[in-house]
């Protein structure tokens, strides 16, 4: 899928190649449909998320700070360039198609992960979705409906708890640090309360249902991860031992949260997680199970079958804001 074209920027060559594999789950996604994060911000609708986000959180890989570190992984991989292999480019950046003509040449230096890395690519949709009522209609279209966060959550792991071993081995981060609530709702959030929502009040309860529930979300798909990449694992060892801990950690806290929110999935997918940390061994064996209840639990959180004002009583343990590059 490696396109041949390349941009010069900062004195470094990026080629910009499509993100294949992550996101199999979005029926649209392919190059030739992406728009380009101009455009998003251009008709002046989103160019406040624009100046927030671009070249923010997500283009640090190209910053000349991280060039020995990248370097270093790239030479024990094996990977010439890594602005240019996919192996790299496929979670720091993304394709487009030198062809396609609606991304212009003064943008093409600019992508790292995009608008429509995270929202889909907005060929098909982007004339419907700002139209009163015709969400439903652009997100059939292939808009990501971001009020579902299984899926939203679930991209932020692919990529931020994605380091396989043969990655970690050649000094790669594992993500220790992710925390779905401090990365998304952090320096990064761009959401906006709707008019409903601002009409009916209360917004500092709202706000409060919404942390909980997005970190309790963060810890089942902290095990699920957790589990996957322990199953991966060539044998026991420091990546299999790290990935343990995040697992153990997220493991007590969602007792935590089952005492507080009795649900049925949740207490299986504990009974899962505690089969991964008696013995990591089984890892393989219980993840198809640990997948199937991560999603039924995390879109029962979503959907709230489960009484939602009791998901504010969660410390989140992190601070509101973060972001390295600020500080
Ligand atoms: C396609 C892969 C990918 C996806 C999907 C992704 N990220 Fe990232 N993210 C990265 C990479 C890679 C970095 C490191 C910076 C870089 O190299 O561009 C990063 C960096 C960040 C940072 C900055 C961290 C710091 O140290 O300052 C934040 C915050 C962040 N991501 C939040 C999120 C959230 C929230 C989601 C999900 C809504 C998400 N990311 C989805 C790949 C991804
Ligand atoms: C599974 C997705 C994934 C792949 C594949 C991947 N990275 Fe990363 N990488 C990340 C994420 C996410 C971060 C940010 C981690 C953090 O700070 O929490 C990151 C961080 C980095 C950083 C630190 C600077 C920065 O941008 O934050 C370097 C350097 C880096 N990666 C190099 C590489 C190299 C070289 C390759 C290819 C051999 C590669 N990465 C492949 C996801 C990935
Ligand atoms: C790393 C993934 C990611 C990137 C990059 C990203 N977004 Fe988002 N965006 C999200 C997520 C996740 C949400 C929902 C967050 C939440 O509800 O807490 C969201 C929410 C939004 C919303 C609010 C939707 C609503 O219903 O409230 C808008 C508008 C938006 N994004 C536009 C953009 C634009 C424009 C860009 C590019 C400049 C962009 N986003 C880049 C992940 C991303």
């Amino acid at each position: 899928m490696k396109m041949n074209w390349s941009v010069k920027i900062s004195g470094m060559t990026i080629g910009v190649i499509l993100i294949a594999g992550i996101f199999m789950t979005s029926p649209a996604w392919g190059a030739n449909k992406i728009i380009g994060p101009k455009q998003c911000s251009d008709s002046n609708c989103h160019k406040n998320v624009f100046d927030k986000l671009l070249f923010h959180p997500h283009e640090t890989f190209f910053n000349e700070k991280y060039e020995k570190e990248g370097t270093k992984i790239a030479e024990k991989m094996n990977v010439k360039d890594h602005f240019e292999d996919q192996k790299c480019i496929k979670c720091h950046g993304v394709e487009v198609a030198s062809t396609y003509p609606k991304v212009t040449e003064e943008e093409k230096g600019l992508f790292g992960i995009i608008c429509e890395t995270c929202h889909n690519p907005a060929e098909d949709w982007v004339e419907l979705h700002d139209k009163k009522g015709k969400v439903p209609e652009a997100v059939q279209k292939g808009m990501r409906d971001t009020r579902n966060f299984y899926a939203w959550s679930k991209d932020c792991f692919s990529c931020h708890r994605g380091a396989k071993e043969e990655y970690f081995k050649a000094g790669h981060r594992l993500g220790e640090k992710f925390d779905l609530v401090q990365y998304s709702q952090g320096d990064f959030k761009h959401w906006v309360w709707s008019k409903e929502d601002k009409a009916s009040g209360n917004l500092e309860d709202k706000l409060k249902i919404k942390t909980g529930k997005i970190w309790v979300a963060g810890e089942a798909f902290q095990v699920l991860f957790s589990t996957m990449r322990i199953s991966e694992a060539s044998g026991k060892g420091e990546y299999s031992e790290k990935n343990l801990d995040l697992l153990k950690k997220a493991l007590a806290n969602l007792q935590n949260v089952v005492k507080a929110i009795p649900a049925g999935n949740l207490d299986k997918l504990i009974a899962a997680a505690l089969k991964v940390n008696a013995d990591p061994g089984s890892a393989k064996g219980v993840l198809e199970e640990i997948k199937t209840l991560t999603q039924a639990y995390v879109n029962e959180i979503d959907a709230s079958p489960l009484p939602s004002a009791k998901f504010a009583s969660f410390p989140i343990p992190v601070e509101s804001s973060y972001m390295r590059n600020k500080k």
